[in-house]
C-alpha cells in the first residue's frame, strides 16, 4: 500500500488566507472556521460524504470490489481507496482481507478483562477499555522505547493501525457475545472471508444479507471528514505520538457520547419507548406528531436527526433506507422509522431551532429488524 498525506504544503497557494475568525466563532466550538485539511473524504453540506471524490451511490454502482456479484460494497476495498486514493483490484481487497484475518486474535489478557466486565458496563466503555489494553500489542509504542528514528515513525503507526483495525471486530463480538449470547466463543476466524462476514460469523449470524448490510454499514461509517468528535479526538491524542491503540481508545471515548455514535442507540430507546406508550405497530401520524412534540418540549432531542455540518437527509441514512426498501419493505420497525421521516423535518422546522431538520445516519442504523 502506498500512503498519501502531506504534513506541510510549499505550494505558494497553501499561503492563501482561507477567513477570518472572531471571538464567537471561539465560542462556536469552531463553527465556520476552516481549519482542517481532509484528504480522505469530503462533507458537502447539501450532498454529503464523498470518499477521495466519490459519492456513496457511486461506490455502491459497481466502482468497488463485491464480495458478490452487485452486492455491496466491501469495507476493506474503501480502505484502501481512502488510504491510497487508488481503487483496488479484486486481487488486493482479498489480500486485505486475509491480512486483516489473519491479525484479529486478541491477546489473552485482553479476553479476559473483557469476561470479567460486569454486564451492566456499557458495551462501548468495554470497547474502548479493550482497545487501550491492546496497547499491549503496539510495535510502535516498543519501536519508541528502543528509540526509533523519527522517519521510521509512519511505518510502526500504519502496522499498529492495521493490526487495530484486525483486531476490532474480536473486540466487538466478544463484547456482543457476552452481553447477548451467554458468552459464546467467537469461533474460527476464516482467513479466506472478509471482515464482515468473519464478524457477523463471529456474532452468530449466518444470514447473508445480515452479512451484506454489515458490508454496507461498515463501509459508510468508515470516514467523516476529520472534524466529528472522534476523528478530531483521534488526531488530538495521537499528536502526542500515544499509539494508535490509546489515540482510538480516546476516540470512541467521545464516539460514545449521545450527540455523536451513541445516538443510534439513543434513536433505538426512542422507538421501542414510543412503541410502548402509543401500543403496538399501527401508530398515526397524529399520534407520531405529538409523541415528537413531547420529545422536544420535555427539553430532549429527536435522536438521529440534525448535524452540525449537513444541511439535508444524510445520504448514509438514504443508503440504509434504500437497501430496507429493497430486502424488508415491510418490516414493521422499518416502516415505523419511514413514517417519522415524513414528520420530524416539519416539526423541527416549526420549532426553529436546529439549524438542520433533516435525519443523519442514525436515524436509521439505530432501526433494526422487528
Ligand atoms: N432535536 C431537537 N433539537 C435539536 C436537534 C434535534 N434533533 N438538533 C439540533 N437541535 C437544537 C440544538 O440542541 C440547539 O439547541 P440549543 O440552542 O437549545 O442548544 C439548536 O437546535 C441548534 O443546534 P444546531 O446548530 O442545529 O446543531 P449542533 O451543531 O449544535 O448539533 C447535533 C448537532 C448533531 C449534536 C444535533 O443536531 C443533535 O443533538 N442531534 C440529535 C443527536 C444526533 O442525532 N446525533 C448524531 C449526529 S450524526
Amino acid at each position: 500500500l502506498r500512503v498519501t498525506g502531506v504534513q506541510t504544503c510549499a505550494l505558494p497557494i497553501c499561503e492563501t488566507k482561507i477567513g477570518e475568525i472572531n471571538v464567537n466563532m471561539v465560542y462556536g466550538g469552531m463553527r465556520g472556521m476552516k481549519a482542517m485539511v481532509w484528504e480522505t473524504s469530503v462533507l458537502d453540506p447539501v450532498e454529503g460524504i464523498r470518499f477521495q471524490g466519490y459519492s456513496i451511490p457511486e461506490l455502491q454502482g459497481g466502482v468497488l470490489p463485491t464480495a458478490k456479484e452487485g452486492g455491496e460494497p466491501l469495507p476493506e476495498a474503501l480502505f484502501w481507496l481512502l488510504v491510497t486514493g487508488e481503487i483496488p483490484s479484486d486481487a488486493e481487497t482479498k489480500q486485505l482481507s486475509q491480512q486483516w484475518a489473519g491479525a484479529a486474535d486478541l491477546p489473552a489478557h485482553v479476553v479476559q478483562m473483557l469476561d470479567n466486565f460486569p454486564s451492566h458496563l456499557h458495551p462501548m466503555a468495554q470497547f474502548a477499555a479493550a482497545i487501550n489494553a491492546l496497547n499491549s500489542e503496539s510495535i510502535f509504542a516498543a519501536e519508541y522505547a528502543k528509540g526509533t528514528h523519527k522517519s521510521k515513525y509512519w511505518e510502526h503507526t500504519f502496522e499498529d493501525s492495521m493490526n487495530l483495525i484486525a483486531k476490532l471486530p474480536s473486540v466487538a463480538a466478544k463484547i456482543y457475545n457476552n452481553l447477548y449470547r451467554d458468552g459464546a466463543g467467537l469461533g474460527v476466524i476464516d482467513p479466506n472471508a472478509d471482515w464482515s462476514k468473519n464478524f457477523t460469523d463471529m456474532i452468530g449470524y449466518n444470514d447473508e444479507q445480515f452479512t451484506e448490510l454489515m458490508r454496507l454499514y461498515l463501509t459508510i461509517h468508515s470516514d467523516h471528514e476529520g472534524g466529528n468528535v472522534s476523528a478530531h479526538t483521534s488526531h488530538l491524542v495521537g499528536s502526542t505520538l500515544a499509539d494508535p491503540y490509546l489515540s482510538f481508545a480516546a476516540a470512541m471515548d467521545g464516539l460514545a457520547g449521545p450527540l455523536h455514535g451513541l445516538a443510534n442507540q439513543e434513536v433505538l430507546v426512542w422507538l421501542t419507548q414510543l412503541r410502548k406508550d402509543l401500543g403496538g405497530k399501527n401508530v398515526s401520524d397524529k399520534e407520531l406528531h405529538d409523541f415528537i412534540w413531547n420529545t422536544l418540549k420535555s427539553g430532549r432531542v429527536v435522536p438521529g436527526y440534525g448535524h452540525a455540518v449537513l444541511r439535508k437527509t444524510d445520504p448514509r441514512y438514504t443508503c440504509q433506507r434504500e437497501f430496507a426498501l429493497k430486502h424488508l419493505p415491510d418490516d414493521d420497525m422499518f416502516k415505523l422509522v419511514a413514517q417519522i421521516y415524513k414528520l420530524v423535518p416539519d416539526i423541527l422546522l416549526a420549532q426553529g431551532k436546529a439549524k438542520n431538520p433533516w435525519p443523519n445516519v442514525d436515524a436509521h442504523s439505530g432501526d433494526r429488524k422487528s
